[in-house]
């Protein structure tokens, strides 16, 4: 039996204001909590047991997976007092861990869309008996990573969390945060005080000539961390990029899930999805955008590379693009919203009164 941890207790400070009132990993990406994408392929990949390490509004994850037997998982639910940070988290969850010591445990970030095959992961820890073994993938920009370099078989040589100068930039192969860890090294992590596997456990372990191997792969790789992220990811997930399992109909340009309310002249495009109980009014064009349960699209509006978060409401001739729009926010007629503004939750904005573009 495969067993994982899965660290879905961090604040997701740079997506709210969608984290105000639901953690990071529940926020609905192609019409279902994300997590249900992280599920459902772990899952596929044969993981059986997995627990959650929960902090930051720990509460909401098992109302909603329970004990897990719908998905054909059996789910746990671990929770920090205080954030124990990633490795304290791991270390804490671990407890609940049922494995031989020899045993491999799998540890997921939790805001991560990647096309990872989970079982090569595995096989790479298995065949190179290496102590911990990271998923690692190229991105343009490495700086809001842990940057990872290898030797030419792969074994890791450094690990540099967030580079602040530009010496410190080695590689652009970035930790994609997925592991597998021998028991072993889980059990030495310290208890009861914050720890960063990222800063503190992983660097640790290479000074003391610990064997890290990393598994590096070009498929499909997202970070949901920002508003830009999220509503990408959503938009992949809809469109077939992103493979899932989990995603609530057939792949295509849109999905409109049960109980939404489309007019027939809407245009919905790249990607987009109507989530249950949303209305999107005459002649509104929507595109690569998420809106989520009960939100009100009036006529005419227009909607591109954003998030409308639940029962909020964009206004008729509205612009919105590239933005996000809170939960229970009211957004007015004749609006422009551009280039990443963020509208908190249960704001209210009257009618034509921001702009971006010239006035005609
Ligand atoms: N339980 C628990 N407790 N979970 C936590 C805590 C904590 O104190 N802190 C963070 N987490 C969880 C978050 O919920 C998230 O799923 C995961 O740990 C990583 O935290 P992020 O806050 O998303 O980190 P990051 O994106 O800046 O960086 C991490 O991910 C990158 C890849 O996306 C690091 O692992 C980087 O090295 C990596 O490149
Ligand atoms: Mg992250």
């Amino acid at each position: 039996m495969t067993e994982a941890i899965l660290l879905v207790g961090g604040k997701g400070t740079r997506l709210r204001p969608l984290t105000v009132h639901t953690p990071k990993p529940m926020v609905p990406a192609a019409g279902v909590p994300f997590l249900s994408h992280q599920l459902a392929r772990a899952r596929e990949a044969g993981v059986e047991h997995i627990v959650f390490a929960t902090s930051y509004l720990a509460e909401v994850f098992e109302p909603y997976f329970g004990d897990g037997s719908a998905l054909g998982l059996h789910l746990e639910y671990v929770t920090e007092e205080e954030p124990l940070g990633t490795g304290g988290a791991i270390r804490n969850a671990a407890e609940r861990l049922t494995g031989a010591p020899g045993d491999p445990v799998l540890v997921f970030n939790g805001d991560i869309l990647t096309g990872l095959d989970i079982r090569a992961l595995v096989d790479t820890h298995t065949g190179s008996g290496a102590d911990v073994s990271l998923h690692l993938t190229r991105v343009e920009d490495p700086r809001a990573f842990g940057l990872v370099p290898t030797d030419p078989t792969g074994r890791v040589t450094a690990f540099l969390e967030k580079p602040q100068t530009p010496e410190e930039i080695v590689t652009d192969q970035i930790n994609a945060g997925a592991y597998v860890f021998d028991r072993a090294v889980i059990d030495a992590i310290p208890t009861g005080r914050p720890v960063s596997v990222e800063r503190e456990t992983f660097p640790g372990l290479l000074r003391d000539g610990a064997h890290l191997q990393g598994m590096v792969d070009s498929t499909y790789w997202l970070d949901l961390g920002t508003p830009q992220a999220f509503v990408r990811g959503s938009a992949d997930l809809v469109l077939g990029r992103a493979p899932s399992p989990a995603v609530p109909g057939r792949c295509g340009d849109s999905l409109v899930l049960d109980g939404a309310d489309v007019a027939p002249d809407a245009k919905l495009a790249g990607g987009t999805v109507v989530g249950p109980g949303a209305v999107v009014g005459a002649g509104a064009r929507i595109d690569g955008s998420a809106i989520l349960d009960g939100a009100v699209v009036e006529p005419g509006a227009r909607i591109v590379d954003s998030l409308v978060g639940a029962r909020a409401r964009i206004g008729a001739r509205t612009v919105v693009r590239d933005a996000v729009v809170g939960d229970g926010a009211v957004v007015g007629a004749d609006n422009e919203l551009r280039c990443g503004v963020r509208v908190w939750c249960d704001a209210r904005i009257p009618d034509a009164s921001v702009r971006f573009s010239s006035d005609q």
